[in-house]
């Protein structure tokens, strides 16, 4: 198992639910590779979370914090999670 990171000062939580589970399997390496080579990677922990229940903007991801949800998650939206987590690390 997976050691959780305590020292992250935000987490990204990508729903594995049934509807979200595929699209956010992909998007999670994405995710680790990027915020790794922003230099972010010890400021920001990714877990896996069980069903959101905003099943219908399939796939979400939530930013914690300050609880931002990311519906419908995709690529495109990698980038604006990607500025908005580089925006609250240097707060
Ligand atoms: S499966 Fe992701 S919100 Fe329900």
């Amino acid at each position: 198992m997976k050691k959780a990171r305590l020292d992250a000062s935000h987490c990204l939580l990508l729903c594995m639910g049934e509807k979200c589970r595929k699209k956010n399997r992909k998007l999670k390496q994405e995710l680790a590779d990027a915020l790794a080579r922003e230099g972010l990677g010890d400021h920001v922990a990714l877990h896996e979370t069980a069903c959101m229940h905003r099943c219908d903007n399939k796939a979400n991801i939530a930013l914690y914090p300050p609880g931002t949800v990311y519906g419908k998650a995709g690529k495109k939206s990698l980038e604006k999670i990607l500025r908005d987590v580089t925006a609250r690390a240097a707060e």
